[in-house]
Parts: C-alpha cells; structure tokens; sequence
C-alpha cells in the first residue's frame, strides 16, 4: 500500500496525534476523513488539509455507522483507519475521596476501547469489500495504545486497563481478517507534546522530558504521524504493538 493512494479514515483527528496523522498522510497524497466529536476544530483541520470531517462519537454504533456511511460517500473506498479518539484521565484506586468513580472508569474504557473496536469493526466491512491490490492487500487498522498499557503509573488504573484492551486484541483481530487482505496494528506512544501535555507547567514538561532516555524530550506528534504512515506502506507488518517512547520505561 502507497499512502498517495490511500483512503484514510483519522478518528480523533481534529487534535494532537491524530491531527498530526491527518497532516502526514494528506501531505503525502492520501485522501482523509476525519472522525471527531469537536467539530469547529475537526472542520478547521479538514478544510487546511483539503479533507473532509465527520462529527461522530466513536462510543456510538449509530453515530459511526452514519460516518462511515458519510466516508464512504466522500472517498469511495476507505483503506487506511487509525484510531487516535481518546481520553486520560487520572484517579486511584481508592483516593482522597474514597474508591476511584466507576463511571469514570467505565467512561473511559467505553470511548479508549469499546470506541476503537467500533471503528475498527464497522471499517474493517468496508475494507473487505475493496478489490485487493497486487499482493492481497485491502486494508490496514492502526489503534493506538500507549505504553501505560506496560508500565502505568500510580492513577492509571482505568488508562492502562483500555490500553491494555487495545494491545491485547490487536493480534487476535489480525487474525480475524488475515482472510480478508486487512492488517492491524497498535502503536504504543510514550510522552508527546499534544494540546493535553502542552496544558501542564513549563517545569512539569520538563522533568517528563528529562525522564525520556534519548533523545531526552517528548515525542514530536509528527513523528507519530510518520510512523503511522510507515505502517500503511510496509506491508509485512501485522499484528504487533510499536512502542514509540525514546526508551522511555515509566516508574
Ligand atoms: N499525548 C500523549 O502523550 C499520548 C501518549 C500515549 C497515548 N496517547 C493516546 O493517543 C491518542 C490521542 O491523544 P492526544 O494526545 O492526541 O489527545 P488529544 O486530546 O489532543 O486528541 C484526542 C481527540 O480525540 C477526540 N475524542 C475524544 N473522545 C471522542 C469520542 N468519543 N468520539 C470522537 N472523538 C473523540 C477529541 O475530541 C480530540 O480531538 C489517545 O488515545 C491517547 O490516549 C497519547
């Protein structure tokens, strides 16, 4: 697969990781489709990439059928999905204010992981149905996961528990749709400059930046972005977890 030729669905795209995505395969001649729940900002960056947007809330079967509907529509086939729509949030198991809010668990399990396989699901029947190309292939899926989902820290519980999810059917749906041409993948970002790190004190950047082994600072979201467009093109890549994180192995 050659990202020029690729049809991308980016969810989360309106922001950080996924924005980044968007950019990198738009720049590099892949017609893109962003999901999002923030419109203005989805709208802003489809339009700058000369993409298309689609407010869509990937916890929602509805909500995702209609956008893929609408993707569909707009590209005429999709080949390429990266999942970036995400939340973190932090809380312990039993904190200052007694056990860690269930909802908030389960809020967070629902749009990190029920929300990917949504749309990895729902694409994956698009895909299948592309004529493959030269070599069999007719999709690839790239989620992403984090590298909490090995080493979470103290109020990572639920973070950790839907990245966790994320590797671990990573390979089993690889398997699923090896029959049917389409590859899945994870990649599992370390520590990178997006709107929700670039919100903490300069100083807090900073000691997180020094605890990144080499090079000694956060990841650059186009680096994520180029890697997964490294993905779409290298096509024996399938069923495996990237870690992208500088050596960084949190305590
Ligand atoms: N930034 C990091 O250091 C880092 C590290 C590891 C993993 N990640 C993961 O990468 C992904 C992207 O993170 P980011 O830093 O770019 O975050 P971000 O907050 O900048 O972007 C996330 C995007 O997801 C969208 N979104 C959230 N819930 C949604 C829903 N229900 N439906 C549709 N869209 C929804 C938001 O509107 C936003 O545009 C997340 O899954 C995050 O957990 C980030």
């Amino acid at each position: 697969m050659q990202l020029s030729t690729t049809a991308a669905i980016i969810t989360g795209g309106a922001s950080g990781l996924g924005e980044a995505t968007a950019r990198h395969f738009a720049e590099n001649g892949a017609q893109v489709t962003i999901f999002d729940r923030g419109s203005e900002r989805g709208q802003q960056v489809a339009a700058e990439i000369g993409g298309h947007f689609v407010q869509t809330d990937v916890t929602n079967e509805a909500s995702v059928t209609a956008a893929m509907a609408q993707a569909m529509d707009k590209m005429g086939r999709i080949t390429a999905t990266v999942n970036c729509a995400g939340i973190a949030i932090g809380a312990k198991t039993v904190g200052k204010d007694g056990p860690h809010p269930l909802d908030a668990f389960q809020r967070t399990i629902d749009i990190n992981l029920v929300g990917t396989f949504n749309v990895s699901r729902l694409a994956a029947a698009e895909m299948a149905r592309n004529d493959p190309e030269p070599d069999g292939a007719r999709g690839v899926i790239i989620n992403t996961a984090s590298i909490a989902a090995f080493d979470g820290q103290k109020g990572q519980a639920a973070y950790a528990a839907s990245k966790g999810g994320v590797v671990g059917m990573t390979l089993p749906m690889a398997r699923d749709l090896a029959s049917s041409g389409i590859r899945v993948m994870a990649i599992a970002p370390g520590i990178f400059m997006t709107p929700m790190l670039a919100g903490l004190p300069e100083e807090v950047q900073q000691q997180l930046a020094a605890d990144v082994p080499n090079p000694a600072r956060l990841g650059d979201p186009r680096e994520y972005g180029r890697l997964a467009g490294f993905i779409v093109e290298m096509g024996y890549l399938n069923g495996e977890v990237i870690r992208i994180d500088g050596a960084l192995r949190m305590r």
